[in-house]
């Protein structure tokens, strides 16, 4: 949005709009059936007055370069003929119907939104940049020096010294573990793909708690997976409930769960839950996806044994990633399962994109082989305590009349209930105006609910503490 409005500094009247929307158009960059962006974000990029935007898409539409239709939005029109369309490929047509939809238009708006370095960032399951181990990491970053003589393509299992120090890395949390059983990914949002793509069978069933991460993608449902969510309260996934549906289903089922400190709610399942679910998945030939990317942020205290390490018996693929406890943008994390499995899912990797980047293992290989890796957890779980009482405080102060919430043991969010007066779809509008972004929790979820994702680690002190009393005039402006 930032880089936009620069670009568009020198925007300052409708002909100007008018004209880079139609060269945008000619040159192809917006193909037909592209939605424009709402006249208010047009006039906030443009730094001009909603009229001029009004005025510019009048004319555009005059032109019958674009075309409106009644809520729904305005798009680059298919039908308008003129020497700038002759040849113009619907793009947005052609790909309606491709494997991959474009995503929900609310996670796209959150995204642009996580973007924009000029709203106070309360949402975002990041860790901000005064979070980040700058000095200690640039040491490790200082040791891929030379190391070009490495760059060859490699064999989809990703770099050893990697898989070794992550394999020691989980035997220290109580997983048998060798670099055979695991995989380098970009990221865990890549490992579930893998899994997905390499593992899971079209038209399987995938069990998630009611509320989780998984609700806002569609990474299952496009692979011809249904999910189907399963009630999770407390500390408790609702296993008679799974178990009932299991017994009833014909489908071949798998489970996803993300066990410590859940996104977005923040709950983490008892020892007695997780070990209920082995049993199932033993029962029933249920594998479990273990996404477990949250476990090193533990604040109070250690989270319980990740459900792989209580399964002898194979079931559980367990997920792991940097991007939270470092930064999302190293796109860098690891499976680790049976060495069947690890075998299959690199065969898939060189397939696909011949493996993970070589830079980021190796930097993290170093930065876990030197210490570094564990003396910032230390430093930064007494920073995020220290972020969570805060907010905490404040949430009390500024919208304690408005909501409700329970007080997480790590993680990044605090998971907040608003009252039923309150529009959380509204409220979460109206700060944006504001300049303070929250996650609504329908996100979260296949259906309306009160919720809010606050996050802890995303913004300065300073903006933390600006933005919640924002919230709080909000709240009172919306119900007064
Ligand atoms: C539960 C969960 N799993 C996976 C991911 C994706 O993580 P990565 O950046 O490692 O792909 C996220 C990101 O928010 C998440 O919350």
């Amino acid at each position: 949005m930032k880089d936009k409005k620069i670009e568009n500094k020198l925007m300052n009247s409708y002909r100007d709009i008018v004209a880079l929307i139609e060269r945008k158009v000619e040159a192809g960059e917006w193909s037909a059936g592209r939605k424009l962006p709402t006249q208010r974000e047009l006039a906030d990029v443009f730094d001009v007055n909603r009229s001029t935007v009004i005025h510019a898409l009048d004319t555009l539409k005059g032109k019958g370069i674009i075309e409106s239709t009644t809520g729904s939005g305005t798009y680059i029109s298919s039908n308008f003929s003129s020497n700038l369309s002759k040849n113009l490929m619907n793009w947005n047509d052609f790909s309606k119907y491709s494997v991959h939809p474009t995503n929900y238009d609310i996670v796209r708006r959150i995204n642009n939104l996580e973007l924009d370095n000029s709203l106070i960032q309360l949402g975002k399951g990041e860790l901000h940049q005064e979070l980040f181990p700058k000095a200690a990491f640039n040491k490790s970053l200082r040791s891929l020096e030379n190391t070009y003589d490495q760059y060859g393509y490699n064999n989809g299992t990703g770099d050893y010294r990697f898989r070794q120090a992550i394999s020691t890395y989980l035997n220290e949390r109580g997983i048998s573990s060798s670099p055979n059983t695991i995989l380098p990914v970009s990221g865990a949002l890549q490992a579930l793909q893998l899994i997905t793509l390499g593992l899971l069978q079209q038209g399987s069933t995938v069990y998630a708690p009611y509320i989780s991460y998984i609700h806002s993608l569609h990474i299952f449902r496009t692979s011809g997976m249904r999910l189907k969510s399963i009630p999770f309260r407390k500390q408790t996934l609702n296993t008679n409930h799974l178990r009932e549906d299991l017994y009833r289903s014909q489908n071949s089922s798998v489970l996803y769960i993300n066990p410590s400190f859940q996104n977005p709610t923040t709950i983490t399942m008892d020892l007695n839950n997780r070990e209920e679910l082995v049993e199932l998945s033993n029962e029933f030939k249920m594998p479990i996806i273990e996404d477990d990317i949250f476990r090193d942020l533990w604040i109070d205290q250690k989270p319980l044994p990740p459900i792989a390490s209580l399964d002898n018996s194979g079931h559980t693929l367990l997920i792991g990633s940097f991007s939270k406890t470092m930064a999302p943008t190293l796109r860098i994390g690891w499976i680790s399962g049976p060495a069947d499995v690890i075998e299959k899912l690199s065969d898939l990797r060189m397939q696909l994109d011949y493996g993970t980047s070589f830079l980021p293992q190796l930097a993290v290989y170093d930065f876990l082989e030197t210490g570094g890796y564990d003396q910032h957890l230390v430093s930064l779980r007494e920073k995020l305590r220290y972020r969570r009482d805060m907010m905490v405080d404040l949430l009390e102060k500024n919208i304690g009349d408005y909501a409700s919430w329970e007080i997480p043991k790590g993680g990044m969010f605090i998971w907040v209930l608003f009252s039923e007066d309150v529009n959380v779809r509204k409220l979460f509008s109206s700060l944006v105006e504001r300049g303070v972004l929250i996650n609504p929790g329908f996100v979260y979820s296949s259906y309306p609910n009160q919720y809010a994702r606050f996050s802890f680690t995303s913004s300065s002190l300073e903006e933390m503490e600006r933005g919640i009393k924002i919230i709080g005039e909000a709240l009172k402006h919306q119900i007064t």
